[in-house]
Formats: structure tokens, sequence, C-alpha cells
């Protein structure tokens, strides 16, 4: 573990007003791809060699995983991964639980790509996890043919092996990335088509990756369809850094006067954007630089200066292309002159924690007017105070905080950042580096 690491372990940080922000960095690979990019090179025919993988605790844990299932899982170097595909009936029975750590992602895959084993399994995680709706995933999963206990919806959860799976057509009630990944990992051990249809399209790495791996897969926004029976290919991955980890310093050189960044080759996947339409409506002053491709993903150099933001009415639209970036915009709202207002993401109230609570209640600690609603927030902005704020275990919430505390006059204390290396390791390392005034104490 480095320094930095070691320093994010800690409980509580102190963010104090600072100057502006300058620099050039690179932020962490994308969580959501390196997951995949590790259970598919894993069920490949062959050996895949992943770079820029996060290294974070919840894609290390996907890792752990998929080694006591029996992968070969090498790390050369820091944020690459040597994996040696077993094939897609390859994997072993672990016969002890596997533990999911804090990643939801890492848990709805995995039962989507355990269901169709043939060997038992039980997933685990962390007490955040522990109370994460999972029945979104098993039931639809039931519906093809798997058999999962959990414990009142929630985890741990026992998969039983040797069931047959079937395709099914299903209609997704709630938009979820992971949702879909999980039923179309199953649709790979199921016989027949199995197809899914979104109310508003998500993320679709499964679906891009599965392709790169050779696994036929029609999809459209909102639709993916595929059918068993065929195998993946071994292919190298090249992961992108991660928007949702920019996304902090999108929004902190929106706020301190004077700040300019230039964020590298970051992922700019469509589905994943939305926070960066937000803060331009809101006037944030963002360009997008020499936009390209890296491993069949977008993305581009993000140069952000400092601009007055003013509050808006948040697109519905917006919502589900935003789903992780609410607690930096939450933070933009409270420091943007006006009123900023969030319907229809109800969604984030089952995240690492329930985020529009977490935010609502840090902000009126720093003296913020926010109005709480079922399925969003009225953010009345304004200049923020000093203040004691709860984590919560929740690692962007944290991250927001420590922005946050760049334009709270006295500073902000943040209690509970003990899992911002879940996805952003390094963060109050490269955050200092670029002009926060950042501790752990
Ligand atoms: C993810 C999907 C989203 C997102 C999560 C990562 C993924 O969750 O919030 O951080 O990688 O598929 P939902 O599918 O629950 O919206």
């Amino acid at each position: 573990m480095s320094g930095a690491d070691d320093a994010a372990r800690r409980l509580d940080w102190i963010s104090r007003p600072a100057g502006p922000l300058r620099g050039t960095l690179t932020v962490p690979g994308d969580k959501s791809i390196s997951h995949r990019a590790l259970m598919l090179a894993a069920l490949a025919e062959g050996d895949s060699r992943i770079s820029g993988f996060l290294e974070g605790e919840d894609t290390r844990a996907t890792a752990a995983v998929l080694a006591q299932l029996g992968v070969s899982i090498e790390a050369p170097a820091p944020g690459e991964r040597h994996v040696r595909g077993v094939g897609l009936h390859g994997l072993r029975g672990y016969g002890r639980p596997l533990d999911c750590g804090n990643a939801g992602t890492g848990m709805r895959l995995l039962t989507g790509l355990l269901a169709g084993q043939a060997f038992d399994t039980m997933l685990v995680g962390d007490e955040s996890l522990s109370r994460r709706p999972m029945r979104r995933v098993t039931e639809p999963l039931a519906g093809m043919g798997a058999r999962i206990d959990t414990r009142e919806g929630l985890p741990p959860l026992h998969i039983h092996g040797g069931q047959r799976l079937q395709g099914i057509r299903y209609e997704l009630p709630v938009a979820s990335a992971q949702v879909k990944s999980a039923l179309l990992l199953a649709g790979l051990y199921a016989e027949g088509a199995t197809e899914v249809l979104e109310p508003h399209p998500t993320r679709d790495y499964t679906e891009r990756m599965l392709s790169a791996f050779g696994w036929p897969v029609e999809f459209t926004p909102g639709r993916a369809r595929l059918t068993g029976g065929h195998a993946l290919r071994a292919t190298d991955v090249q992961v992108p850094a991660d928007f949702s980890s920019a996304a902090f310093f999108l929004v902190a050189a929106s706020l301190v006067p004077g700040s300019e960044l230039l964020l590298r080759a970051v992922g700019l996947n469509p589905r994943r954007t939305g926070l960066l339409q937000a803060l331009r409506l809101m006037g944030a002053d963002i360009e997008v630089i020499d936009e390209r491709h890296s491993g069949g993903e977008p993305v581009a150099d993000l140069r952000v200066r400092h601009a007055p933001l003013h509050g808006i009415e948040l697109p519905a639209v917006l919502v589900p292309d935003m789903i992780d970036e609410f607690p930096a915009l939450f933070v933009a709202a409270s420091a943007a002159k006006g009123v900023t207002v969030i319907r229809g993401a109800a969604e984030l109230r089952v995240k690492e924690s329930d985020r529009i609570a977490t935010m609502a209640a840090g902000l009126r600690t720093l003296g913020v007017a926010v109005e709480e609603t079922p399925d969003g927030a009225l953010i009345t902005g304004g200049a923020l105070g000093p203040g004691t704020v709860h984590g919560h275990g929740d690692h962007r919430v944290a991250m927001s905080f420590a922005v946050a505390g760049l334009v709270a006059s006295g500073g902000v204390r943040i209690e509970d950042c003990r899992n911002v290396g879940t996805s952003f390791p390094g963060f109050l390392e490269l955050a200092n580096r670029c002009g926060f005034e950042l501790s752990a104490l």
C-alpha cells in the first residue's frame, strides 16, 4: 500500500479553503470497465492484458473473487493485469464465501455470471453492500431458472449451481446497467436469447466488451440482445480514466477562482457524461480537447477553468447519465447562484449510502438551504460555512465534501472517509498536488 492509500484509509479528513487549483492530472482507470474486463477475460479462451486497470478496492475485490474461482491473474505493474482465461466452463467452486467488499457492481455482475455455473457460491459484502437491494437482480435471474437465496432481498447471496438457464426478454423497471449486465452475463450460459430493454439507455460497457471478446451481441441504446452457446476470445483492454473520478476536479476548479486544470484521457462514453452537460448549463467553462478513441471508447482531455455557476432545473433526461455524479453536483449547486432543482433521482437512495440524505444533511451543516424530496432535492446556493460532516462510508460523498471544503469559510471536517480507496486510490495526494488543502487526521 502506498503512503497516499494509507492516508486515504484514515477515517477523517479536513479540507480547507485553498487558492487557485492548477495543473495537469490523470485520474485512475474506469471502475465499471475494470470490473467487466476482469470478468470477461476470466471467462475467455486465452490470455488477456488489461492496462489502465483501476487499483481500487472494489476492482481488486473482483480480482480476488475470480482468483478464488481458479483464474490466474497477475499484476506485473500497477494498473496492469494479465488474466489467464479459463473458458466459459472453466471456473471452479471455492467452497467458502466470496467477499465483494463494498462493490455493488462486482456483486451484481458476478451474481449473473455465477447463476449458470455447475457449483454453488456464496457472495458476501461489507456493511454498506449488505444493505443494498439485490432482488432487482435475483428476480429476473430466477425468471431465467436461477436459484438464489437472499436475506430478504439483501446479501449474502447463495447462488445454487447446476441450474439450467433459459433466455429471457426483460423490461427493466428502473434504468440500471448493473442489472442489464447481470442478465447478459447469465445469458452467456442460457439456452436461447436474452434480451434486455431499458426505460432509459445506460452505460453499454458490457455489450461493447462482449463484442470485443468476440461474442455476438445486438445493441442499440436502450436494448441489448444475445444468445448462449458462443465462446469468448481473449483480447487486450485499455481502460480509460474514470469520468466519475474526474468529476470532483471539474466541480472543484469551477468553484475556486483563478483555477485551471487539464484532466488527461478521460473516458467520455455518452452514458457517463451527464454532469458535463449539467455543469455547462450552470455556466461552467469546460473544454473538450483532442477527442479520440482508446480501447473502443471515446476519450478526450478536459480543460476546466473557474466560472461563476448558477442554479438550474436539472433536465430529467440527464439523470441516468450522471447517476454517480450527484454528490459532486450537490456541492456545485450549493456554491451556485440561485436554486437547483433535482428530480427523478430516487435511485440515489440505494447507492453506497442514501446519497440524497447524506448530502442534504452535510450541506445543511455547512449552512446551505437544502430541501430533500423523495426523488431529489432543491438546493439554494450561497456561502458555505465551516462544519463537521459525515461521509457515511461513501467514497463519493467523502470526496464531494473535500471539494466543498475548498469554498467553505473555515473548512470542513469529514468523518469516515475510509472507503475513498474503493474507487479513487491516491485522491488525497492528487488533490493536494493541484492545490487542495486536504489532510487526513
Ligand atoms: C454501474 C452502474 C450504476 C452505477 C455504478 C456502476 C456499472 O449502477 O451507479 O456505480 O458499472 O454498471 P446501477 O446499475 O445501480 O444504476
